[in-house]
């Protein structure tokens, strides 16, 4: 029957709607994905049965089918205007544009309410929603004309097909198509390993995939939103501010930033771009200042357009996440495994609110692509936490005595022969332990909290170490005696003896710890768990051939090789030995038993910040133990671990009646299974 037919697909949108709101815009998926398959999939077979039930607000008509040829013009109701910028990063911005306010306003003394908003570093765009469906979605254009770009933007997970609760004749949304940082590193690194092209930075990725013909491709790139303001409205009683627009879009379900505040007066505006600024590194998104907006509409009225900007609003920026600056030279960075990363040495240059001058050129491929030379001017973008990268070059800035860069077939620190395996875009050194720049890095991670442990051990002490030749190997660190280390500059005699102190404690280990602090290519914590379980003990895990290896749960032939190459020099079952010999010592015992693991058969859930474990660590720790970590909360789960800001995840487990740690009783629990 088609009305029952009906019945179901209207019940399974509205279900996979909330789904889709849930996961994209609140961040809290409420359902496995496997289960949102299953809804999504039965939608699907119906609309296939009953053609004439499709429709294109339906959430499987995101990605539409055709190559378009061009986009079509679109005239907009209302003209999408611009925003007179601050560019000063002092208060004056704030102080500035309150006063030009109270002038207008001619209320001198009042102390006008503002909401203060994030400017999205993105593309600008209008949604036009109809009867509450999304019907059209355009560009800014010159402001009068956009381009049609409905196809594209339909592909956005985030941007509903249709409001909840707002059946307006018309109604306009107006926002940023924007690309979050991990996105677009996400995007990077896989084209990268790829050897395919880059993306500059998240706002060209944003404009050129909604600029992109083919909406399958468009498609592949994750793209999100967030709503600022409004267009043409009808059959829409508009609120009385600002920012009740925005409560209400989020309450049609439309993304809406929730680093907003509204405040009055001057200070109040210099406050939140101050705050803003100390967290701009950890949001998730790039923004290139703040906005602020006169809150009530009556008063945006009265205060009405200059050329094209409206007196109510205005941007106060921060300082550029890009700069252009001059490579003066192009040097070679030697990682623990013996990656050799070439680094651009730059012409010091402010941006991203710091001085830089190193920027990450990744790899040979990739410079050969942007065609980077010494000499070169080039485009440098330092936003968020991660390192600062070369992402293009002024081609026509270029010096007559500009260099080519190339790689070195010998290490720059070691002077072993360089190798590039077939397939992989890094070049690595083979000096292993006999390099310097490796044998650093490796002390460092054998030092580490979850290898060895070695207390008080950091960068600037190994840097000393190496370069005095007073450590060669790992083993030379269980030679290290308070005279030697108290001879050192700026080493107080009490840090030398705590440092032996260190080093005696950390003697003391287990095989996991001991596997995992040696540094083999590939054998990570969990790995390290894996094996020392398997074989049990270490001669066992040196004499085991690739076969062997293979049986271990988890091991795949990338890392038995790895094993097996690291085991079968000569020199690395040497430093092994000497360890042993100068005590390094851990339990052994008989290889694989058939004892179940502590945590074997149970179920947990993490949800929310871990802070000290992250939640990569937490789930293989739990793994290594024996239990399942699964994705949801269910009848079946045993335990939910509930980190900072918990979500729906948390409340389910409440309701459910199913235990819940916090990340300290879970570490506890972890040390306590481990050392069983
Ligand atoms: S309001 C009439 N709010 O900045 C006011 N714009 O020149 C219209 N932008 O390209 C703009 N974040 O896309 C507004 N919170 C925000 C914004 C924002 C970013 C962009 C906008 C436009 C430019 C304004």
């Amino acid at each position: 029957m088609t009305s029952a037919a009906a019945q179901r697909i209207a019940s399974l949108r509205t279900e996979i709607e909330r789904h889709n709101h849930a996961y994209y815009v609140l961040d809290a998926p409420a359902i496995p994905d496997a289960e949102y398959d299953k809804l999504f999939r039965e939608l699907q077979g119906l609309e296939e049965k009953h053609p004439e039930l499709l429709s294109a607000d339906s959430p499987t008509q995101r990605v539409g089918g055709k190559v378009l040829d061009g986009f079509a013009p679109v005239r907009h109701a209302v003209p999408m205007l611009s925003i007179r910028t601050e560019t000063d990063t002092e208060d004056s911005g704030a102080f500035n544009f309150d006063t030009r306010v109270r002038n207008a306003l001619g209320s001198p003394d009042d102390n006008i309410e503002y909401a203060c908003e994030l400017k999205f570093d993105g593309l600008a765009i209008n949604l036009r929603y109809q009867g509450g469906v999304l019907v059209q979605a355009a560009t800014r254009g010159d402001g009068e004309t956009g381009e049609d770009v409905t196809q594209n933007v339909r592909t956005i997970h985030c941007i509903p097909l249709h409001l909840n609760d707002c059946d307006a004749e018309v109604l306009e949304v107006r926002g940023e198509v924007y690309m979050s940082r991990r996105d677009f590193n996400r995007y990077n690194d896989k084209q990268r390993a790829q050897g395919l092209p880059t993306l500059v930075n998240p706002r060209n990725g944003a404009a050129g995939s909604i600029r992109q013909l083919d909406p399958a491709l468009a498609a592949r790139r994750p793209l999100s939103f967030f709503a600022y303001g409004l267009g043409e409205v009808q059959g829409w009683a508009l609120p009385a501010t600002h920012s009740a627009i925005l409560d209400a879009l989020q309450s049609f379900g439309m993304p809406v930033c929730a680093d907003r505040a509204v405040v009055q007066g001057a200070a109040a505006l210099a406050a939140f771009h101050a705050a803003i600024s100390a967290k701009r590194d950890a949001l998730p998104f790039d923004i290139d200042g703040v906005v602020y907006k006169v809150n009530s509409l009556n008063l945006q009225d009265e205060l009405g357009f200059v050329s094209r900007e409206p007196r109510w609003a205005v941007a106060h920026k921060y300082p550029a996440e890009e700069q252009l600056t001059v490579v003066r030279d192009i040097e070679i960075q030697v990682g623990r495994t013996g990656k050799l990363t070439p680094v651009a040495k730059l012409e010091p240059v402010f941006v991203g609110g710091t001085t830089v001058s190193n920027a990450t050129l990744h790899n040979a491929d990739e410079i050969r692509r942007k065609d980077v030379h010494i000499g070169d001017t080039v485009i440098v973008r330092r936003a968020g936490d991660v390192i600062p990268e070369v992402v293009g070059v002024l081609a026509e800035r270029r010096p007559a005595g500009a260099r080519a860069f190339v790689m070195p077939d010998i290490c720059p620190v070691c002077a072993s022969r360089v190798v590039r395996e077939e397939g992989e875009v890094d070049a690595r050194c083979t000096g292993g332990l006999f390099c310097a720049a490796q044998r650093k890095q490796a002390i460092l991670h054998f030092a580490g909290r979850r290898a060895m442990d070695i207390e008080g051990l950091g960068d600037k002490l190994v840097e000393q170490l190496v370069d005095e030749g007073i450590i060669h190997s790992l083993s030379d660190l269980y030679r290290l005696d308070e005279a030697t280390l108290a001879a050192l500059e700026r080493m107080a005699e009490k840090s030398a003896q705590n440092i032996v102190a260190a080093l005696q404690k950390s003697r003391n280990t287990t095989l996991n710890r001991f596997l995992f602090a040696l540094g083999i290519r590939h054998v990570g914590e969990s790995t390290a768990k894996d094996l020392a379980r398997h074989f049990g003990k270490l001669d066992a895990i040196i004499q085991a051939d690739a076969e062997r290896l293979l049986a271990v749960p988890d091991v795949g032939p990338v890392v038995a090789q790895s094993i097996v190459d690291f085991f079968s020099e000569a020199h690395n079952i040497e430093v092994v030995q000497q360890l042993r010999d100068l005590g390094v010592q851990w339990q052994e015992h008989d290889g694989v038993s058939t004892e179940p693991l502590p945590l074997s058969g149970k179920t947990f859930v993490l949800t929310g910040t871990l802070a000290s474990l992250g939640r990569d660590e937490a789930k293989s720790r739990l793994e290594a133990l024996g239990a399942k970590v699964a994705g949801s909360v269910s009848k079946k789960t045993d335990y939910v671990v509930a980190g900072a800001e918990a979500g729906s995840k948390l409340e389910k487990a409440r309701e459910l009646n199913v235990p819940v740690w916090d990340e300290q009783k879970l570490l506890d629990q972890l040390q306590e299974c481990e050392k069983a």
